[in-house]
């Protein structure tokens, strides 16, 4: 099947038209419905990172944080993204169980998109909460210098937190001038992959927020990091798992550490403590805590409550295990001897899916999918890792129903559209296979896919 260019692609006009907005524009209208239309872009631009340097970032309308895109759930929202980098890309909506068109993997469901071109992104949300958007091309840079944002898609019907906060938690590259080090270290891609060593939340490093006291809170922390697995407390509060990974839980639990891995988020509920007091969100390196953010508490008029809103569940489909079948998926570690391509370059790969390593795509050459799936069936995925470090494995266009972690049996399965294992770790996760198309299925540690951990399957 040839994707058309015809329908979503323009002209480089936009290459003009945009250079002359204000760097900071909220770069939002509303259609004849009332329904959002963002643009967005991705450029070279410049951030301050580490106070008092400038740094070379890849940014969302130039921006770092990127713009978040709010959306509601059920309703249309379009996206008019220009491509103003200097080699092609494509926008993923990472955990949107959207139509293949829309799902921004250049070959598999589009074209590159190339300098200069635009293309729109229309889609209908089906479930509300926290996700993200990133390019799915060149991802180690493209990712790694800043193309990384939040899209929340909001509630069918209207829930009410009196304060709503993001906390996209990334680790820079830079060094203490904010000069680029290197993005991929061979050695540590073929082990836990190469983390950065300046920790931002929403690009500044340990910012402070001002919260109202007693105000019912939630906070929406994403991973939006290429590397690292944060396991993430709060302290100051008793806080509530309330969403994982975009999908609310059947019954909120309190928190006491969860792990959050490139690409998965957590939402968290909680009501503020009185004024003065501080919320600390920390990240755990073992035993000890290193701060990530925090918020102050300042009078409000809000009178003290005592419970929090309810999320209702999203509308994912019913899975029917009486009839599913099971598939096994082993990641594996494989020590290649690497060979050099034709531009001299070599192309390791350190990671396999069933004994098969991915080694990119061309429009001519796509390989074959890990597993074909049929339309409307259930599936049970028994993931296993067979390696020493933690893989948190994605899938894109479905949601899974968790069923199974390290051999124990789940009382309250949860949703979510990646799998964190463990070392040695294994899962086992469901879901109906009725999205068709043909779907990304990877670990998100950036290096990882890049060297092999990637695949797609197909829903026919
Ligand atoms: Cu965030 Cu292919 O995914
Ligand atoms: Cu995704
Ligand atoms: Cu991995």
């Amino acid at each position: 099947m040839k994707l058309s260019r015809r329908r979503f692609i323009q002209s480089s006009f936009a290459f003009t038209a945009l250079s002359v907005l204000p760097a900071c524009s909220v770069n939002r209208s509303y259609d004849q419905q009332g329904r959002p239309v963002y643009d967005l872009t991705a450029m070279p631009s410049k951030a301050e990172l580490v106070p008092g340097y400038q740094t070379s970032i890849l940014g969302f309308n130039g921006q770092i944080p990127a713009p978040t895109i709010r959306c509601k759930q059920g309703q249309k929202v379009t996206i008019r993204f220009t491509n103003l980098l200097s080699e092609p890309t494509t926008i993923h909506w990472h955990g949107l169980r959207i139509p293949i068109e829309m799902d921004g993997v250049p070959f598999l469901s589009q074209p590159p998109i190339m300098p200069g071109e635009t293309f729109v992104y229309e889609f209908t949300p089906p479930d509300a909460g926290t996700f993200w958007y990133h390019p799915h091309m060149n991802s180690v840079v493209q990712l790694g210098k800043g193309l990384v944002g939040l899209i929340i898609v909001d509630e069918a019907s209207p829930v009410k937190f009196e304060e709503d906060h993001q906390v996209m938690v990334k680790h820079w590259h830079v060094d203490p001038q904010g000069e680029w080090k290197d993005l991929m270290i061979p050695r540590l891609s073929a082990r836990m992959g190469t983390p950065g060593e300046w920790g931002t939340v929403n690009g500044s490093h340990n910012p402070s927020y001002s919260l109202q006291e007693n105000a019912t809170t939630r906070v929406r922390i994403a991973n939006v990091d290429n590397t690292l697995t944060y396991p993430i407390r709060l302290e100051g509060v008793d806080a509530w798992v309330i969403a994982i990974d975009g999908n609310p839980v059947k019954r909120p639990y309190p928190l006491s550490e969860h792990k959050v891995g490139p690409g998965m988020r957590v939402d968290v509920g909680f009501i503020a403590p009185q004024a003065g007091e501080r919320v600390y969100v920390r990240y755990m390196k073992g035993k000890f805590p290193f701060p990530l953010c925090e918020f102050q508490c300042v009078k409000s008029n809000l009178s003290p409550a005592n419970v929090l809103p309810r999320l209702p569940l999203n509308p994912i489909p019913q899975i029917d295990l009486d009839n599913a079948q099971q598939i096994d998926f082993v990641f594996e570690w494989q020590g290649a001897v690497t060979p050099v391509d034709d531009t001299g370059k070599a192309s390791p790969t350190f990671w396999l899916i069933n004994k098969r390593a991915w080694n990119g795509m061309s429009e001519n050459s796509i390989p074959a999918a890990l597993a074909s799936l049929q339309r409307g069936k259930t599936y049970i995925f028994n993931l296993k890792n067979v390696t020493q470090y933690h893989h948190p494995i994605h899938l894109h266009g479905h949601t899974f129903t968790v069923l199974e972690l390290d051999g124990v049996k789940l009382d309250e399965p949860f949703h979510t559209d990646t799998v964190l294992l463990g070392k040695n770790g294994s899962a086992k996760a469901a879901f109906v296979a009725d999205n068709p198309g043909r779907w990304m299925y990877h670990c998100h540690v950036i290096e990882h896919l890049k060297t092999g951990l990637m695949g797609y399957i197909e829903v026919t």
